[in-house]
């Protein structure tokens, strides 16, 4: 099968297309043909070697949307042909393997491409709002970076949980922010959120680019209230805040999560901006690297 990846580290350029092995599933697996997937930045750093240097060919990716090929004889509710989306293994490739803990099927109202686009920063925004901001119905939830891949979600999932959403992001996403139902927003280039918005939060979710302008969260939450943040560290106030890091965790799974987004997808509750919609080839995944990199406003897909 055709396989995009790379053996060293660098530039966009040291993807190459391979020939390998379709994977062999294991009994709690689903194989799936690929029919979108999603470029994560995650997946940039890690070709440009910002984690651990390379020494061995990668195949990337996590977020897959496609056909269920295969089916391993312990996976319950997926069949052969099941149109399904994973948050699963080696992705830029004709096939890709999800397990039953992290794959769930697809309406045929939801496209490959929307489902793909929310697995990694969906995971992040729906557990951001349930678990680590605790979000309930009528409660006030700030969302900052409510334009962004991860804010986009939270703010969405906390608006159908019956919250009242107000979004922080550029005056240039505002009328993207309102498209999606959210009528409160303040844009941060034109106004300072923590004045804007003091005391006016049970729960802010932070998911602004690398936490930026995190140490003002604290004065946006009420007295009493939560902060969760993809940033790190407890803020400095003598309010009584609860702080929580987002992070991965299975407190609720992502067979959890996705199942719940795709619902909301299906009700036309959830959506994904996507940037560019590439084509399933070497020069697709190049070409979606360099726009990783590069200022954008949304999910960059490779789809079929
Ligand atoms: N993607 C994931 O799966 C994931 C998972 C866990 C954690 N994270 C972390 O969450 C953060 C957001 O990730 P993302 O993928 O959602 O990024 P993204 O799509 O690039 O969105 C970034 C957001 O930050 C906003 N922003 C940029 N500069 C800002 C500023 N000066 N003040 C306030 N807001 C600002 C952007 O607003 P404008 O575009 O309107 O300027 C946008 O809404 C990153 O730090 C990432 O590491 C991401």
């Amino acid at each position: 099968m055709k396989a995009f990846g790379y053996e060293k580290n660098g530039g966009s350029e040291v993807f190459q297309e391979y020939d390998v092995p379709v994977p062999e599933i294991t009994s709690n697996q689903v194989l799936i043909r690929t029919q979108a997937f999603n470029l994560n930045n995650f997946e940039a750093l890690q070709r440009a070697g910002k984690f651990k240097p390379t020494d061995h060919r990668i195949i990337p990716g996590r977020d897959v949307a496609g056909i269920a090929e295969q089916v391993g004889s312990d996976v319950k509710g997926i069949k052969i042909g099941d149109r399904v989306v994973a948050h699963g293994h080696h992705s830029y490739a004709e096939y890709a393997m999800g397990d039953d803990t992290n794959t769930v099927t697809i309406p045929d109202s939801v496209s490959f491409a929307q489902a793909a686009g929310i697995v990694t920063p969906g995971l992040a925004g729906y557990k951001g709002v349930h678990l680590f901001g605790n979000v309930q119905p009528g409660q006030t939830v700030v969302v900052k970076g409510a334009s962004g891949g991860v804010g986009s979600i939270a703010a969405q999932v906390a608006l159908s949980i019956g919250a009242k959403v107000i979004g922080v992001g550029s005056s240039r996403n505002e009328e993207y922010v309102k498209s999606l139902g959210i009528t409160d927003y303040v844009a941060y280039d034109q106004q300072d959120p923590a004045k804007a918005l003091a005391n006016t939060a049970d729960v802010v979710i932070d998911a602004a680019l690398n936490g930026i302008g995190s140490e003002n969260d604290a004065e946006i939450v009420k007295n009493g209230g939560i902060i969760a943040s993809v940033a790190d560290g407890d803020p400095d106030t003598d309010k009584d805040v609860h702080f929580n890091h987002i992070h991965p965790t299975q407190q609720i799974t992502d067979l959890q999560a996705l199942k719940a987004m795709i619902e909301l997808m299906a009700q036309g509750k959830l959506s994904i901006k996507i940037a560019k919609q590439l084509p399933f080839t070497l020069a697709g995944v190049v070409k979606g690297h360099q726009i990783l990199e590069s200022k954008h406003d949304g999910r960059v897909i490779v789809a079929k």
